[in-house]
């Protein structure tokens, strides 16, 4: 079993839609996924359920924040998709005072480890995938403490590039206390061929020596906005398109990667 998480406090980077279509391509590949939706926009979670129903969830008294609160096993916070092969643990607004409440904690960097302990040990998914905030604050460390490996999704644009640098910074940090967690691939979003910025985007990131970046890139693709407005991913929605293609292999890789 292997936890990715998805991490770039650049907002708007293809944080969410790279995990659940992440997760949605790697079940089509017939492995188990348990999916976490750590980010209070509850982006993630609106893929799976449509928005009343994630309202719902989000103000049931058993929710992720009331699990980090009390320090609790996340077993039974668990929810089934339509999907057989896909679980998820959705977010609540309430998750928007994390921070303060994580600081008073010992150990705080390590209280999401400890909730998701059981469900590793039990070892029933093949994947879990942790979406996350675009900040880089405790809650993320938290996030980053609990995974093997994280995806940073990047767009295809100067600030998008700009970003990286701190977060390379935020994993050497990580690193300090969590040495085993590692960068497993650059994931580049939102590609427009048609922009020269593309190119330029692609030269730097192969500049750096030693940074894996993915073979696989995502380009822009409309589908994928008709999908979250279907409350579905692209890969479930229109399985023909080129951006569910793509997050296809890019699941192959992942796969390869993490053998
Ligand atoms: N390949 C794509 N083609 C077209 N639109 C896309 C693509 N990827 C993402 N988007 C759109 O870009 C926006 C941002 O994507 P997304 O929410 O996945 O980013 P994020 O990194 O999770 O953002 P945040 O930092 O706010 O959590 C969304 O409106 C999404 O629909
Ligand atoms: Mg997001």
């Amino acid at each position: 079993m292997v936890t990715i998480c998805f991490a770039n406090n650049k907002g708007g980077s293809g944080k969410s839609t790279s995990c659940s279509n992440l997760g949605s391509a790697l079940a089509k590949l017939g492995k188990k996924v348990l999916l976490i939706d750590g980010d209070m926009q509850m982006n993630l979670s609106l893929s799976f359920f449509d928005e009343e129903k994630v309202l719902a969830f989000a103000q049931e008294e058993q929710n992720i924040y009331r699990a980090l609160l009390e320090e609790e096993d996340l077993t039974s916070y668990i929810k089934h998709t339509d999907d057989e092969n896909i679980d998820i643990v959705v977010s609540t607004t309430l998750m928007s005072s994390i921070e303060m409440d994580l600081f008073s904690k010992w150990q705080r960097e390590f209280v999401f480890r400890k909730c998701l302990k059981k469900i590793k040990k039990k070892a029933e998914y093949d994947f879990i995938l942790i979406d996350s905030p675009p900040t880089l604050g405790c809650w993320v460390m938290n996030i980053l403490c609990a995974s093997d490996y994280v995806i940073m999704p990047v767009e295809a644009s100067p600030w998008g590039l700009f970003g990286l640098a701190n977060m390379f910074d935020f994993l050497d940090k990580v690193n300090e206390i969590a040495p085993d967690v590692s960068l497993l691939g650059i994931l580049v979003t939102k590609v427009d061929e048609r922009k020269n910025y593309y190119k330029q985007t692609m030269e730097t990131l192969h500049s750096y020596e030693n940074l894996p970046v993915f073979d696989t890139v995502i380009h822009t693709d409309s589908a994928i906005e008709w999908a979250q407005d279907a409350s579905s991913t692209v890969v479930n929605f229109k399985r023909s398109s080129r951006s569910a293609k793509e997050y296809l292999k890019l699941a192959k890789e992942v796969d390869g990667k993490c053998q």
